[in-house]
């Protein structure tokens, strides 16, 4: 006997990557920042009076979203503040997509996608990548064909770091006929010189929704943080009718703000991300495998057939050192490697090299 409803009976649910927790382990498995948060996230945490917590907090997150609306160039009625990025998706889907209507993804991508789509009991489209992680030139034909309510896009992408310029991404919101939800979940470790930002297009493009996310670029991942930016007459709809109330908590709203308006830190510490992933790169690649240049933080790593161990064998070596890297059975000669901090990379490296010796 269940009492689920049939969707939900049928459906896996999302595979968490491990989240073991021990002071000695090397964790480059969820992508999360190796550095903590702003030290004014910890001075906003001693200053905060439980107090407040008797009553509920601020119902739209209002401080949150300004400085957010600020920092993007865009109203305050653009932004949406969530419960981490995961919640932006789940109302993006409940709010747009029908149950038995179509949902649009490439593949690979995030797995949490399919997963909420389930939920929502709609259909899934995924159009293949290439080898390259490109995407194929038709993309928007093919979604519209399969009349498509809602595409999710993550870029730079996730797994392989693959930054697609603005243009394609606007070209692609021009042609499909349903929303696009661009998952900026990575934005951060984008080089600042490419000088790309799709943030003030939501105000000019009824179709648009970025998502971002405080797990990664500000360190915040236990918090549960993210938010939504987009046109207001797709952002109206969930933050009037589909969200909880009170969807982020008091706390969590002023230490999300206070991270999110410490840009000097934030930057420093990027800039350090993306140095240490360029150089792990490099190293990576000495070592054989094929890695695609990365715009996050994290880089995919291809085993080669010259390579005495496959990619399962050095994620298990790699797990009996302590050193937790991210596998996906679909992608079987890869490993997804979180960029740590210069001793987890070299830790890292030294593990691999004596697993392929
Ligand atoms: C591509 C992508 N999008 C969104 C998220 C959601 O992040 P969060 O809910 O921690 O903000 C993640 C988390 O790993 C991700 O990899």
């Amino acid at each position: 006997m269940t009492f689920e409803r049939d969707n939900i009976a049928r459906m896996q649910g999302y595979s968490y990557g491990e989240q073991p927790d021990r002071p000695t382990m090397v964790k480059l498995n969820t992508n999360e920042n190796p550095y903590p948060p702003s030290p004014r996230v910890g001075a906003a945490l001693q200053g905060f009076d439980p107090a407040r917590l008797r009553i509920y907090p601020n119902a739209v997150a209002s401080n949150f979203c300004t400085a957010a609306a600020q920092l993007n160039g865009v109203g305050t009625d653009n932004v949406m503040a969530t419960n981490g990025g995961d919640e932006a998706l789940r109302l993006a889907i409940t709010t747009f997509v029908d149950p038995g209507a179509t949902f649009g993804s490439v593949v690979p991508s995030y797995s949490l996608y399919p997963v909420l789509a389930g939920v929502q009991d709609c259909n899934t489209v995924e159009i293949p990548l290439d080898d390259n992680f490109s995407w194929p030139e038709n993309l928007a034909q093919q979604l519209n064909a399969a009349d498509t309510r809602l595409t999710c896009i993550v870029n730079p992408h996730a797994p392989s770091g693959l930054l697609t310029d603005a243009a394609t991404i606007m070209q692609l919101a021009n042609d499909l006929d349903g929303v696009l939800l661009v998952d900026e979940a990575y934005i951060n470790f984008v080089d600042p010189a490419s000088g790309h930002n799709l943030a003030p297009r939501v105000l000019d493009t009824d179709n648009l929704l970025i998502l971002r996310s405080m797990s990664k670029g500000y360190s915040l991942a236990g918090l549960r943080f993210g938010y939504l930016l987009g046109h207001t007459g797709l952002i109206k709809p969930m933050l009037e009718k589909t969200r909880d109330s009170y969807n982020v908590d008091g706390l969590a709203q002023v230490l999300a703000e206070a991270a999110l308006t410490d840009t000097d830190y934030s930057a420093n510490n990027w800039r350090t991300i993306c140095a240490s992933r360029d150089a792990l790169r490099e190293q990576l690649l000495t070592m054989g495998f094929s890695v695609p240049v990365s715009q996050g933080n994290y880089l995919l790593a291809q085993t080669s057939i010259k390579h005495a161990a496959s990619a399962k064998q050095l994620l298990e070596g790699l797990r009996e050192r302590d050193i937790f890297v991210r596998y996906f059975a679909d992608l079987p000669d890869r490993l997804r490697i979180t960029v740590g901090t210069e001793t987890e990379n070299a830790a890292l490296l030294a593990a691999l090299r004596s697993l392929l010796d």
